[in-house]
């Protein structure tokens, strides 16, 4: 987590930085801290506690000239989130500044040996250790900042992007990574970076995607060069970006999520094209690597969060059209889990940043065990796209809502397309069927935009339910995983806490619970499982609770049993999922709008979890 800006050049940078922080805001908004370098070259660093407009608010009266810059948006990991704490973080002696996204894990270590050599610390942070270990080597060494910041990174086990600046080496930005995303934008007489490439497409569209123990010597007026950390030249890929200003804006929506929720027609038409041909699905991951596919014994599914439940979607769906025995593990769990791969595994990451810590450390297991890493990722060049040995994008364009919404469905669309195309491969799915999955997953985005006509209904219904301390999510099969998604949205933008649950499951706990202030959510769409979910809305409607129930459009058994319905066309088993999230992402939007929750940015939250 956290933002990183930097600029070097011509400009008066300040708006650049501020505007590049707005982007990034989705990282982190703890606090936020700009350091730039003026005319005389010195550091003004100016830092508030709170979002990005709290820092503009506390710089409308300081001096904030400058052509040299580093700013910062923070998600807290170490020290909480005050003023002190915010970076940029300054050197002993004021002369040297830094930013830094990621974690220092032996800084305690470090920390104690500075402080017997004399360092004094202001703040509780990991990156104020960095930045006075930098110092101390550059004076104890009399050496460059290149050099001392090289040393240092050599000291550090962690993960960090980092971007320093100095007042002795005023024309001179020196930034690194290692599993933190950094990415370098080359301009006109101008050099940008970011931690990802929104703050830059506004002024370039030709980037280069830092690797890890590379470090980047960005000077103004100077061609870039990159090093590795053992000195040795690094080779310089110039990339471009095909990234639009457009995507990154509300397009007039109150909200990124609301906009994000409404895409979902069009970016399900970008992650079906040129995929779903003449009743057929192709997938260049899957005829690229067909031998991996037709000789794997097991698959194994590594994500988080609402990554982690298309991933559990996914097992379903590998499992009846693919017959591989899957498993799917949080990958924050499965790192430490000391797990058993064969070289005839294949591991599938999915996550929509591309950039979450768990994944890619799961990612860098499976590949030293042998396993044949497959991707499914949003972000194109991030980490994970780039761990992995190959893969395919979900093409739904830039999410900067903290909810994930058009990725979870570009997600399972993604999965049900690989999901057949093993099958196709494998002999396992026969040509009838492979015709009507191919034809309703072109459908989709026609029978999204119909799901979609519920909003103004849900925005009703939502009044009915802010009132509510607790949900319950129910579903079976296909949608169990769609309860527990359902769920994760509702309490991670409404903070009303929300379980999801297979919904045969309710007898063995959850069925306590019951009573009429409890509104359980049933996913009921006309399925195999159909009569056996209709006994169990029985079972909660016997007991008082009021029941919410998504159904296909004319179910009317359950339309007379519950509370409140919400129509969804039908569609097969296997895709409902897709379908079924729209009207869930709609109600928890609406909940949470209704309680006057910033549903873009929910508290102590994050868009992408780079730290463990
Ligand atoms: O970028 P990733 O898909 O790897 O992110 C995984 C989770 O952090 C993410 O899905 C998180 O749970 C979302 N906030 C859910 O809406």
């Amino acid at each position: 987590m956290c933002g990183i800006v930097g600029y070097i050049g011509d400009e008066q940078c300040y708006q650049i930085l501020i505007k590049g922080l707005h982007r990034l805001e989705y990282r982190g908004y703890d606090s936020a801290g700009v350091a730039l370098i003026d005319s005389n070259n010195n550091i003004n660093l100016y830092k508030s506690h709170g979002k990005v407009a709290a820092l503009e608010k506390f710089c409308e009266s300081k001096d904030v000239t400058g052509t040299i810059g580093i700013a910062h948006t923070r998600w807290a990991t170490h020290g909480e989130p005050n003023d002190v704490n915010a970076h940029p973080h300054m050197s002993q002696d004021s002369n040297i500044a830094i930013v830094h996204n990621g974690t220092i894990e032996n800084y305690k270590v470090l920390k104690q040996a500075l402080i017997e050599h004399g360092c004094e610390f202001r703040s509780e942070t990991d990156t104020e250790v960095l930045v006075q270990l930098i110092e101390y080597i550059k004076n104890s060494n009399k050496c460059s900042l290149l050099s001392a910041v090289r040393e240092a990174l050599n000291e550090v086990i962690g993960a960090y992007a980092i971007a320093v600046i100095d007042k002795n080496t005023p024309n001179t930005i020196i930034a690194a990574r290692k599993s933190s995303p950094l990415v370098i934008g080359i301009g006109e007489n101008a050099t940008y970076l970011a931690s990802d490439a929104t703050p830059i497409i506004d002024y370039t569209n030709k980037v280069v995607y830092l690797n890890d123990d590379e470090i980047a010597i960005i000077k103004k007026d100077e061609p870039l060069s990159v090093i590795k950390s053992n000195n040795e030249p690094s080779n310089i890929d110039i990339q471009t970006l095909k990234l639009s200003v457009s995507q990154l804006e509300k397009g007039g929506y109150p909200h990124f999520m609301l906009k994000e929720i409404f895409e979902q027609p069009n970016t399900l038409r970008d992650c079906i094209r040129g995929r779903v041909v003449n009743d057929q699905i192709q997938l260049s991951g899957v005829m690229d690597n067909k031998e991996r596919f037709m000789n794997a014994k097991r698959i194994i599914i590594v994500a988080c969060g609402t990554s982690w439940h298309a991933g559990l979607i996914g097992k379903r769906l590998l499992i009846d059209y693919a017959r591989i025995p899957v498993e799917v593990e949080y990958a924050s769990e499965f790192r430490y889990s000391n797990p058993v791969i064969n070289p005839d595994d294949i591991v599938i990451a999915i996550s929509q940043s591309g950039e979450t810590a768990d994944t890619l450390a799961a990612i860098q297991i499976a590949k030293e065990k042998g396993a044949f890493v497959y991707g499914v990722c949003n972000v194109v060049g991030s980490s994970i796209a780039r761990a992995t040995d190959s893969g395919t994008y979900i093409h739904v364009g830039p999410e900067i809502g903290v909810a994930s919404t058009k990725a979870f469905t570009g997600q399972v669309t993604v999965l049900t397309m690989l999901a057949i195309a093993i099958g196709q491969l494998r002999g396992t799915v026969d040509d009838q069927t492979v015709a009507k999955i191919a034809q309703s997953i072109r459908q989709m985005p026609e029978l999204i935009t119909e799901a979609l006509k519920l909003n103004k209904e849900i925005e009703r219904l939502s009044y009915t339910f802010t009132y509510a301390h607790n949900f319950l999510y129910l579903g079976r099969g296909y949608n169990f995983p769609s309860a527990l998604e359902g769920a994760l949205k509702l309490k991670e933008i409404s903070y009303i806490h929300a379980e999801g649950y297979p919904a045969a499951e309710m007898k063995h706990g959850p069925i306590a619970l019951i009573d009429h202030e409890l509104p359980t959510v049933f996913i009921a769409p006309s399925d195999e499982l159909h009569e056996k979910i209709i006994s169990n809305i029985q079972q909660v409607k016997a007991r008082g609770g009021a029941v919410i129930a998504v159904i296909t459009k004319g179910d009317q058994e359950i339309a007379n049993l519950a509370n409140f319905i919400l129509e969804i066309p039908e569609v097969p088993e296997c895709l409902s999922p897709i379908l079924v999230s729209i009207p869930l992402q709609l109600l928890a939007y609406h909940i949470a709008v209704k309680k006057g929750c910033n549903v873009d940015m929910p508290r102590n939250l994050a868009k992408s979890v780079t730290v463990e």
